[in-house]
């Protein structure tokens, strides 16, 4: 029986190519996967017959956004997940809901390799390999560009010469990856960091400096998940689309950062999540008055590794599932409301309520009705300082022999 390979496709030049390639390079048959996780563009339909154009013996076309905002953006959400204090992880998400479809069609279609668009210097190709090394060990991975030397200038030429059903004129300078939870762009022009991003490289996002009204939204949660947008019910999907387009249209959420990739390379990136920040900045915010402070502390340093895992293709890792585990009781009581402005490139919180809050007005106020007995300070500042205290003596001892 032929081989059968399934190929990650996204519907653009690379991959409509690497069908063909894949085939001629290897004799085998080649099923194109399709995974819509929101990146918005051409319909699925639309894709699934480019892929048959260009040589697909199948092609397995999946709506996975809800799957993609219950399981993988929420998690995120609740982590408050920035790799670097920066990035929301917007392309790291997406790979492992691609890697679980990849391995359903492999089984589904007797495939025995996976094939992924990926360069040799990313990260992505990590996501995916390990991703599939997890889910599916007995399956093997080719990435035609790094493995089979698919450049630029080949793929061009090889969609002419079979005359492709794909535009080979249309050159984009950047490197694009999109999805709900954000967008992200890359190479060209910005890899020199003094360049500052020029207005074409946005999409999600208008222009921050010349903003429309300010716009006051009230987010609900329960239990750290979005549940409704000004009193209106919404599913994880319809929040982050909804805020997309709030938070978008006032500029909330452009980054523009230098980052540590897995493979030891530092690289530009220019991030956009409107939706994402302005759901994390909220949940954050909630957190802050419904989780304890301890528990609180230790949470930010558990979603700083998180975020690493994350980001370093470990989501199926055991690691990563324990510290899920402690995420997820954290959020028992991060239910509640959250109102924000959004304006000017900036989601500013200025109200929160909640009847699972830890603020006590009683102890926290200033005025009459105090609960909190001053007096109590003194003995806990004086056993707070001893060990230091005891310490600093000592230093002195020393110094002074
Ligand atoms: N640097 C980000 C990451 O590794 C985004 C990569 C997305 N790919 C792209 N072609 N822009 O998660």
């Amino acid at each position: 029986m032929t081989e059968r390979i399934v190929l990650a496709y996204s519907g653009g030049l690379d991959t409509s190519v690497a069908i063909g390639w894949i085939g001629e390079a290897t004799g085998a048959e080649v099923i194109a996967v399709a995974v819509d996780v929101g990146q918005g563009g051409e319909s699925l339909e639309t894709i699934r017959q480019r892929a048959l154009g260009c040589g697909a013996v199948e092609a397995y076309v999946a709506d996975a956004r809800d799957e993609f905002a219950n399981e993988y953006a929420m998690p995120t959400l609740k982590a408050n997940a920035l790799y670097q204090g920066h990035y929301p992880l917007v392309s790291a998400i997406s790979r492992p809901v691609i890697v679980k479809h990849l391995v359903k069609a492999a089984r589904e279609f007797g495939a025995t390799t996976v094939a992924h668009g990926c360069t040799g210097k990313g990260n992505d190709q990590v996501r995916f390999e390990v991703g599939i090394q997890t889910l599916g060990p007995d399956l093997k991975c080719i990435a035609p560009v790094r493995d089979l030397a698919l450049t630029r200038d080949k793929a061009i030429a090889f969609a002419e010469e079979k005359g492709l059903p794909i535009e080979t004129t249309k050159k984009n300078p950047y490197s694009i990856d999109q999805n709900v939870w954000g967008r992200a762009v890359e190479t060209g022009y910005l890899e020199d960091i003094w360049n500052a991003p020029t207005k074409d490289i946005y999409d999600y996002t208008a222009t921050p400096e010349f903003p429309p009204a300010p716009d006051e939204v009230t987010i609900s949660f329960q239990a750290g998940v979005p549940v409704a947008i000004d009193g209106v019910k919404v599913t994880p999907l319809q929040a982050i689309q909804e805020l997309n387009r709030r938070a978008g249209a006032q500029g909330v959420g452009r980054i523009d950062v230098v980052e540590d990739r897995l493979v030891g390379i530092k690289s530009r990136e220019i991030y956009e999540a409107p939706g994402a920040m302005a759901l994390i900045t909220a949940h954050k915010h909630l957190e802050d008055i419904t989780i304890e402070r301890e528990q609180a502390r230790f949470k930010a340093t558990v979603g700083q590794r998180w975020s690493e895992l994350v980001y370093d293709g470990q989501w199926f890792s055991p690691l990563k599932r324990s510290l899920d585990a402690f995420i997820e009781d954290t959020q028992q009581y991060v239910s509640g409301d959250i109102r924000m402005v959004l304006h000017g490139g900036q989601a500013v919180v200025n109200g929160r309520r909640s009847e699972t809050s830890l603020y006590d007005f009683d102890l926290a106020t200033y005025d009459t009705g105090d609960t909190f007995d001053q007096s109590m300070a003194r003995g806990f500042i004086e056993l707070w300082g001893m060990s230091s205290k005891v310490a600093s003596g000592r230093d002195l001892r020393v110094a002074g022999q």
